[in-house]
């Protein structure tokens, strides 16, 4: 399988930072003294958690090796990276006072019991925050893996029900019902942002470095290269290049849930 690639993801740091900021910046915590950050990517957006919580033990968690090699160039005594999978973790109860999720939940399965267990981890006054791009968002690529040619063939290596399925990502009023049942106080919300991107088929360069890995890592080469130039077609007809850039709506949906 290939592996997350931190330059490829960072192409766009600017785009994909302002969420992260947006998300935290809901989170009412003062004052924390332990703070994760769950699929913590290159490890440049966790590193900002210090500036706002300077007196918290941080740690970032990520499955991918180059990932944590990349976010391990930050380390500080107050900031540390460990290689782990998020699905697998579970805090000591009351043990946490931030758990942070920016853009990594969609690659994680079952919602339903993570986020309660989750949520028992935090202290009183604790938050869980997470963004992650709606259920139903697909950009184009979603739409050429369901075409015959790709369809079986993807099918398997994307889960049984096939491509469009395959996402773990809940609806908006489950979350609220979810994390409430646990005790939280909820407060969610969904944005799109209009991203205009520069450059040749930029809406595939971003989605190259996220939702199409699964796609690629499951096909052949050669195989993966016609459905790369399929992808490109469809995502320039879907978003085409205009005189001031391409731009992509992107579907966003966040969950501040608080510990009274
Ligand atoms: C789109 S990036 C988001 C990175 C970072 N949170 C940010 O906001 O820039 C998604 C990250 O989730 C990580 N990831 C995917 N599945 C994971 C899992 N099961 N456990 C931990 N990390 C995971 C990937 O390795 C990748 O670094």
């Amino acid at each position: 399988m290939a592996s997350w690639d931190p330059g490829q993801y960072n192409r766009f740091a600017d785009e994909r930072a302002r969420p992260f900021r947006e998300l935290v910046a809901r989170i009412p915590t003062a004052g924390a003294v332990a703070v994760v950050d769950l699929g913590c990517g290159p490890g440049s957006m966790t590193a900002t958690l210090a500036e706002r919580w300077p007196d918290a033990a941080i740690l970032g968690i990520d499955s991918s090796p180059a990932m944590i090699e990349a976010a391990s160039r930050l380390q500080t005594p107050q900031l540390r990276f460990q290689l782990a999978d998020a699905g697998s973790w579970r805090p000591q109860r009351g043990s946490v006072d931030v758990i942070v999720a920016n853009a990594s939940l969609q690659w994680v399965a079952g919602h339903e019991t993570l986020l309660p267990a989750w949520a028992a981890g935090l202290d009183d006054g604790g938050t869980l925050a997470f963004q992650v791009p709606i259920a139903a968002f697909d950009p184009g690529f979603g739409e050429v893996a369901a075409r015959p040619r790709w369809a079986d063939r993807l099918a398997g290596a994307l889960g049984s029900t096939g491509p469009r399925s395959a996402t773990p990502v809940l609806a908006a009023e489950e979350y609220v019902r979810l994390l409430s049942a646990a005790g939280l106080t909820v407060d969610a919300w969904q944005t799109t942002y209009y991203h205009v991107l520069p450059g040749d088929d930029p809406v595939f360069e971003w989605f190259k470095g996220t939702g199409l890995r699964p796609y690629l890592d499951a096909l052949d080469p050669q195989a993966a290269q016609e459905f790369s130039a399929e992808v490109r077609e469809e995502l320039r007809a879907l978003h085409p290049r205009e005189p001031f850039g391409t731009i992509l709506p992107f579907p966003r949906l966040f969950v501040v849930a608080h510990r009274p």
